[in-house]
């Protein structure tokens, strides 16, 4: 496996690539890798050729309240993974490289709409950042497909408006959650939790399935299931974010009449922040 920290040098080895006419595909990471990235990798294995990973920790996305400086840091163990995952390509940049006018002077890229509401409430210019740093990796990447997790669903469906509304020449791969045994699902901020509080976690799942099988069940009024949801989160000791039931295609709060939905949630429990949807 090659590792990078400049662009010119992963857009040589790409371009070289290109002209053997071999496909390339991308996984965008902060890294503290874990088995959820290790999916992205090997449904990435799958489409293409070619794998390219990065690793960059983004200051662009962290609000002001949000500590970038604790933000687990593995490198190191993240690249043997990377490489016994038989990886082609680690893009590890610095924040000069990623940003070299400075963070204040970046062009920035903004998606309306769909990064409104739910953690784009909660979190101000956190998509902002997501989309301008995705935007300008893929342009030093030039992958031909892109892979990100479900489990940031508001993310990816980010990413796929940019994507279309900017014409970018890439394929985007929406890639089911990884969980744990238990149902909570893998993050790196699972890393924040005590023990106690890592036992109960999964409750977030558990009150999120129970919901999602109201739901099938005909229950049309989201409203009481919310709050319902909200109650039992606050009674297992977590802080609520939202808990909503969304349409799937315009992440609006749904209707009764709306058919496909999905719910998600955002919870702090302790430390972490925890999020999770499932599509209904
Ligand atoms: O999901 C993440 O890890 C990040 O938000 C991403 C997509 C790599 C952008 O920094």
């Amino acid at each position: 496996m090659e590792k990078l920290d400049r662009m010119s040098g992963v857009r040589a080895v790409v371009a070289e690539w290109r002209r053997k006419g071999e496909r390339i595909a991308f996984v965008p990471t902060m890294g503290n890798l874990h088995a959820g990235h290790m999916q992205l990798v090997a449904e990435a294995k799958k489409r293409a050729r070619r794998v390219v990973v990065s690793i960059f920790v983004n200051p662009l996305q962290f609000g002001a309240n949000e500590d970038i400086d604790n933000y687990p840091r593995t490198l190191a163990a993240d690249s043997e993974l990377l490489q016994a995952a038989g990886v082609d390509l680690l893009f590890a940049p610095q924040a000069t490289e990623v940003y070299p006018q400075g963070l204040g002077a970046a062009t920035r890229v903004e998606v309306p709409d769909v990064s409104e509401g739910l953690c784009g409430e909660s979190r101000p210019g956190h998509f902002v950042g997501v989309a301008t740093v995705v935007a300008k990796l893929f342009n030093m990447v030039q992958a031909d497909v892109a892979l990100f997790g479900q489990k940031d669903y508001q993310q990816l469906a980010v990413i796929r408006r940019m994507v279309s509304d900017l014409c970018f020449p890439i394929e985007i791969v929406g890639v089911p959650t990884v969980r744990e045994q238990d149902g909570l699902a893998l993050s790196s901020r699972n890393g924040y939790l005590s023990a106690q509080e890592r036992a109960l976690a999964p409750r977030l799942y558990q009150v999120l399935s129970e919901k999602v099988a109201r739901v099938r069940g005909g229950e049309r009024d989201f409203a009481r299931l919310e709050s319902e949801a909200l109650a039992e989160l606050r009674a297992a000791g977590f802080r609520p974010d939202y808990f909503r039931v969304c349409n799937r295609h315009t992440l609006k709060s749904a209707t009764a009449q709306d058919r496909d939905l999905v719910i998600l949630v955002a919870a702090w429990l302790g430390g972490a922040r925890l999020i999770d949807n499932q599509e209904v």
